[in-house]
């Protein structure tokens, strides 16, 4: 299951409008933790072409869509991009 499913099932952002098709960046989410952003696995060529496209883009930044739940994972806190920048996070242009 990815986190974007797992978000869905549990009636939260983010969106995902192309539902893991690697055709939006609106699954974009924010890892809390680096050494959790360091367990996962490097973006592909596609994911980073989305992820360039997506709102308040962080070292932190992944698709949501693209991220696979796996034990070594347990524990990790992620953030929707939106909810991010409205609370205290001011994005970096990039
Ligand atoms: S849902 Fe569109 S790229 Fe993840």
């Amino acid at each position: 299951m990815s986190m974007l499913e797992a978000a869905h099932e549990n009636d939260t952002e983010p969106e995902g409008a192309c539902e893991g098709s690697l055709v939006c960046s609106t699954c974009h989410v924010i890892v809390m933790d680096m050494e959790y952003r360091n367990k996962l696995e490097d973006p592909t060529d596609e994911e980073n072409d989305m992820l360039y496209l997506a709102f308040g883009l962080t070292e932190m930044s992944c698709l949501g869509c693209q991220v696979i739940a796996k034990p070594e994972l347990d524990g990790m806190q992620l953030a929707g991009s939106r909810d991010f920048a409205v609370d205290w996070y001011v994005p970096k242009p990039h």
